[in-house]
């Protein structure tokens, strides 16, 4: 599934909520959707406090699919933001005491995660690969 956001902080409780309200129709396990939401939230702030999502009437996307890879069933979320000059990295724990190290809980939570250009401009797609939990895939959504 495909939904797209105000790029406000109230928006990024509606982009975790994306998560629980789609994959436990799948067969996910309640582990991975939490994770996925947790994932969800992260990147979603991470849209609207580092990109220009967050500016005057910007926006952002939330993607939500499920897929077989190797045979195992993976849940990928994305946020697509309307971008930035820097990009996202997982800072080092010294170097961000005062911020969430959202992406540091990102990359511990996925197996996979990456960021690729999205669209116009320096829109991106940041993204994260989790395993489901079971072994079929089926669509959360369109593919
Ligand atoms: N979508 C993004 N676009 C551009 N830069 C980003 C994005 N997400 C994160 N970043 C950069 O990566 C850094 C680390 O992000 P994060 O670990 O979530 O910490 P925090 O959001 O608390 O700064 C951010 O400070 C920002 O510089
Ligand atoms: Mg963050």
């Amino acid at each position: 599934m495909t939904l797209t956001l105000p790029g406000t902080e109230h928006s990024v409780r509606l982009a975790r909520q994306c998560a629980g309200l789609t994959l436990p129709g799948v067969g996910c396990l309640p582990s991975v959707v939490a994770d996925a939401e947790a994932v969800l939230s992260e990147l979603a702030g991470n849209a609207i406090r580092h990109t220009a999502s967050g500016g005057p009437h910007g926006e952002f996307s939330v993607e939500i699919w499920q897929k077989l890879r190797d045979g195992r069933a993976v849940v990928l979320v994305a946020v697509h933001d309307q971008g930035s000059a820097g990009c996202p990295v997982v800072r080092p724990v010294s170097e961000s005491a005062e911020g969430g190290r959202g992406l540091l809980v990102v990359a511990g939570l996925a197996q996979r995660w990456g960021f690729t250009p999205a669209g116009t401009g320096c829109a991106r797609i940041v993204w994260a690969e989790l395993d489901a939990g079971h072994g079929h895939g089926c669509p959360a959504g369109d593919e």
